[in-house]
C-alpha cells in the first residue's frame, strides 16, 4: 500500500500530514553540517537544540526560504529525514504532496520535485500553499464560490482567492511573522540603544505583540546587551511600543490583500465580503492582525483553526481530490 504525506517545508518549520494519523511530524526546518566534509550532524529537533551552541566548524543552514529552496543538498537531507521518520519501511511507495507558494518559478519547482524525489518519494505532486490552506481548513474549492486565504508565514505572505479547485488570483508579499521579529529587534536598537537576539523579539512578539488596539496594557521585561557598555541590560517594553513598531507591516499585509481585492473579479469578491477572509499559518496568530484586516477591509475575518497546521494537511488531503478532479497534471 503506498503512504501519501502531505509535506509543508516552510522557513521556520516543516510539518507532514498523514491521512490516517493526522500530523505526524513538526519541526523546525534546519540542518547542521560539517563545513570541511558537508556531513550531515543534525537535523530537525536535534538541529534547533545545537542552535548558537555550534562550533565554528559547524554550519546551521535552513535549506528552504519562503518556500524556495536555498540549499539544495539541505533539502534533499531535510525531506529525506522526514520521510523516514513517518514511513516505516524503506520499501514503502511514498507519494508526497508539497507546499509550495503560488509565486514559485517553474525551475524552483523543478528544483522541489527533483529533491523530493532525490529523498525517495516515489511520485512528488506540488500544490500551492494557500490552496492547500483552504482545503486544510474545511473550504470545499470545487465550488464555483470564491474563497479567499490570507497566509501569514515566518517569511512570506500569500494572499490567494480560490474558486473551482483552482488559484484565481495571488498576491505575495515579503512582510511575515520574521518582519515583525526584526521590528522589535530594530526597536530595541533604536529606543534603548540594546542589541536583542531574534528568538528573544519573537517572544516578545507572541508575548504581547499586536497590530491592533486592545485593552490590555501589558510589558515585557526584555534581557539583552547594552550597545554602548557591551553588558547585559533588562528593559521593560510595553505593548504600545512594540504595537508602534509593528504597525507599518501590519498595513503592508492589508495593502496586499486590498491588491488581491482589486484584482478579483467582481462576481468572486462578492462571494468574499459574504463568506469573508481566511487567514492561516503562524502568522494568523498575531493579536490583532484579524482585527486589523476586518476594519480596514469591512470583510469579516476568520481565523484558521490550526493557522499553522492546515497548509500540511490540506496537502496530504488533497491527493485524493486532485485524482477525483482529474486535474493531477496540472500540479505535476
Ligand atoms: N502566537 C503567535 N503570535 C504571533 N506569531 C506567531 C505565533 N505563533 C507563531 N507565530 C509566528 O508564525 C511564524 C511561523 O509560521 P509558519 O510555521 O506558518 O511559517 P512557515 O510555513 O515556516 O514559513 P513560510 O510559509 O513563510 O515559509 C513565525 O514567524 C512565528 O513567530
Ligand atoms: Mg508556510
Amino acid at each position: 500500500m503506498p503512504i501519501d504525506l502531505g509535506i509543508d517545508p516552510g522557513t521556520a518549520n516543516t510539518l507532514v500530514y498523514e491521512k490516517k494519523r493526522g500530523i505526524v511530524l513538526n519541526e523546525p526546518s534546519m540542518v547542521i553540517r560539517s563545513r570541511k566534509t558537508g556531513q550531515v550532524q543534525a537535523i530537525g529537533n536535534d538541529a534547533s537544540d545545537m542552535m548558537g551552541k555550534t562550533p565554528d566548524g559547524m554550519q546551521a543552514l535552513r535549506p528552504i526560504r519562503n518556500g524556495v529552496i536555498t540549499s539544495f543538498g539541505g533539502t534533499v537531507e531535510l525531506l529525506k529525514y522526514v520521510i523516514k521518520k513517518t514511513v516505516p519501511s524503506s520499501f514503502t511507495r511514498v507519494r508526497v504532496v508539497i507546499c509550495v507558494p503560488c509565486s514559485i518559478t517553474e525551475v524552483e519547482r523543478r528544483a522541489m520535485i527533483e529533491a523530493a524525489q532525490t529523498a525517495g518519494a516515489r511520485e512528488v505532486y506540488l500544490i500551492e500553499e494557500p490552496l492547500a490552506a483552504a482545503i486544510g481548513c474545511g473550504i470545499d474549492i470545487s465550488q464555483p464560490h470564491g474563497s479567499m486565504i490570507v497566509n501569514v508565514g515566518a517569511g512570506l505572505t500569500e494572499v490567494a482567492v480560490v474558486s473551482l479547485g483552482g488559484v484565481v488570483v495571488s498576491q505575495s508579499v515579503r512582510v511575515a511573522g520574521e518582519t515583525f521579529d526584526n521590528d522589535i529587534v530594530q526597536l530595541a536598537k533604536k529606543k534603548y540603544n540594546m542589541s536583542i537576539g531574534d528568538s528573544t523579539a519573537e517572544q516578545v512578539k507572541c508575548d504581547i505583540g499586536s497590530v491592533y488596539m486592545h485593552r490590555a496594557r501589558e510589558t515585557a521585561e526584555i534581557n539583552g546587551r547594552d550597545m554602548a557598555t557591551a553588558l547585559p541590560r533588562v528593559e521593560s517594553f510595553s505593548t504600545a511600543e512594540v504595537r508602534e513598531a509593528m504597525r507599518e507591516h501590519g498595513e503592508a499585509i492589508v495593502d496586499a490583500i486590498k491588491m488581491a481585492l482589486e484584482n478579483t473579479p467582481p462576481e468572486l469578491a462578492s462571494d468574499i465580503m459574504e463568506s469573508g477572509i481566511v487567514l492561516a499559518g503562524g502568522g494568523a496568530m498575531l493579536r490583532g492582525l484579524g482585527r486589523l484586516i476586518n476594519v480596514r477591509t469591512e470583510i469579516p475575518v476568520y481565523i484558521a483553526e490550526e493557522p499553522m497546521e492546515c497548509t500540511a494537511k490540506g496537502a496530504g488531503m488533497s491527493l485524493d481530490f486532485l485524482l477525483e478532479m482529474n486535474r493531477k497534471s496540472r500540479f505535476l
